[in-house]
């Protein structure tokens, strides 16, 4: 098959060629002399122009190529005399390779709500946003293993299945081959999970972190990138039950370390983007300013989609404690009706995601680290700071998203750990494998896990997370 790929063609015109393209037809406007098709064959957002003569290519085929069809175009490729291309295709012959009822196709060539096209999410990749959301997110995934490749970091693939809850949030998900109504029982009457195929009680993952310090303490410099699962009841714009996480993970980095090859990764990537996605940036930012035009204007925002990327690719993040950004919430006034008060005298709660977007949208204007939260409120394996109420957590915030990586030094101190672990219920036998490596050969390390799907959100612009991942997994939502 000498098929020429349409990015390739719009790259290179070839001009005089004889060449075939495949692809599905966007539109097609016709009058009595001539039928302009536009063909995506998704290598690439833009459209090629095929020209068909009435003369040339029969009523019956013309009439087939409806919006949605697949065809497979021959012909010769021709200077454009209209605007916008340079090159388009005389076509000698068109075999419609799959047709597309236009009583029937969901999509026509008009503007469709995304709350419509999450109905349709198997056919919603075929449109302009979509697709270019798909390939900023490959470009994305690339660009996590090229980075991490190019740093000396080994690729670890922790399991999916566990019987571990990394953060003991008690969001899993349970896995069993039991049967649900009639589940073998122990002589006191729990299920017994004895008789189950793991022998005990499993769930899925909800981080392969700690699989990952396993790794560190052995490789140095590693990274996990695979789907974790929270069963979080949590029907927001930045939650999924299913989403994918990029876990770096380093033996002897301190807090600082960590912090600093997080910002240079985030960085990275919008780089990237910027770099090899640009005409899905440039289309993307279209979108959004579009959508914003039916905003008031005070909540439009500032910057452009690739101006904001580039001002965070290009300037420090601010670095404060979460006691500083406690601080700074108390003096605050975000807008004249609200204040944050019930949080004057409460050093410990966990911030909001409200104040979380007052520290970064309002007061800073720019991603922030924050770091050394209450212990109470962050995971049992971080270290403890001396100071005896804090740990060496760094969560990062973003503009429009909130938090996209969480992390931490971790508690490298056998005894410390162990103390910690107790006074959260953590069970210490089962966690026997982890505290091996405390036990034999420990040393200071640290990591963090960036949410891939709020990222993608960030860098393209989208405002819900179920519309960056090609099938979102939300509560009540797991059907294709
Ligand atoms: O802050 P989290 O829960 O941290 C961890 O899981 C650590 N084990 C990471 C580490 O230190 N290795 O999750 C990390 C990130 C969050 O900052 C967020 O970006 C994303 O994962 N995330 C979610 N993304 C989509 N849907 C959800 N339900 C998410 N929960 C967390
Ligand atoms: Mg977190």
């Amino acid at each position: 098959n000498n098929r020429v790929k349409i990015k390739s063609l719009l790259e290179q015109p070839l001009i005089g060629a004889e060449v075939t393209i495949m692809g599905w037809v966007r539109t097609k406007r016709s009058n009595k002399n001539v039928s302009f098709i536009a063909l995506n064959d998704g290598s690439i957002i833009t459209n090629y122009q095929v020209v068909a003569d009435p003369n040339v290519i029969s009523e019956e085929i013309l009439k087939k190529c409806s919006t949605g069809a697949c065809l497979k175009v021959n012909g010769t490729i021709v200077e454009s005399q209209g605007a916008g291309q340079a090159a388009e295709l005389h076509a000698s012959s068109i075999e419609v390779l799959g047709e597309a009822d236009p009583e029937k196709y969901p999509l026509q060539p008009k503007k469709h709500s995304l709350e419509f096209l999450r109905e349709i999410a198997h056919l919603r990749i075929r449109t302009n946003t979509f697709s270019a959301v798909f390939r900023v997110r490959h470009a994305l995934a690339y660009a996590v293993h090229k980075y991490f490749n190019d740093k000396g970091f080994f690729y670890i693939h922790t399991p999916i299945i566990t019987a571990s809850d990394a953060e003991g949030a008690g969001e899993t998900f349970k896995v069993t081959t039991l049967e649900i109504g009639n589940p073998p029982r122990t002589e006191d009457g729990a299920v017994d999970f004895k008789q189950d195929f793991f022998e005990r009680e499993a769930n899925l993952t909800v981080s392969g972190q700690l699989e990952g310090e396993l790794a560190a303490l052995a490789l140095s410099e590693i990274y996990t990138f695979g789907p974790t699962f929270r069963a979080e009841n949590s029907n927001t714009t930045r939650h999924l039950a299913e989403f994918w996480m990029i876990e770096p993970e380093m033996a002897f980095y301190d807090a600082e370390d960590n912090a600093d090859l997080a910002e240079d990764f985030l960085k990275y990537l919008i780089r990237y983007a910027l770099e090899n996605c640009e005409d899905d940036l440039k289309f993307l930012e279209a979108r959004l300013l579009d959508e914003e035009k039916s905003k008031p204007a005070d909540q439009r925002s500032e910057m452009g989609l690739i101006e904001k990327l580039k001002f965070v690719a290009d300037n420090d993040f601010v670095r404060i404690t979460y006691t500083e950004a406690i601080d700074i919430l108390r003096n605050s006034k975000p807008n004249k009706k609200k204040k944050f008060q019930y949080l004057i005298e409460s050093w410990g709660a966990d911030l909001q995601s409200e104040h979380e977007r007052y520290l970064v949208e309002k007061h800073f204007k720019k991603p922030v680290i924050l770091t050394d939260y209450p212990k109470e409120i962050k995971a049992f394996y971080m270290r403890q700071n001396e100071d005896g109420k804090t740990v060496a957590a760094m969560d990062i915030l973003f503009p429009g998203i909130g938090e996209i990586i969480g992390g931490s030094q971790r508690e490298e101190r056998m005894d410390k750990l162990v103390q910690r672990m107790e006074e959260m219920d953590i069970p210490t036998e089962e966690m026997w494998w982890f505290l091996d490596t405390r036990r034999f050969g420990s040393t200071p390390h640290a990591g963090f896990g960036l949410g891939f799907e709020r990222m993608v959100q960030f860098v393209t612009g989208m405002g819900n997370i179920r519309d960056v991942i090609a099938f979102p997994r939300t509560p009540g939502n797991a059907e294709f």
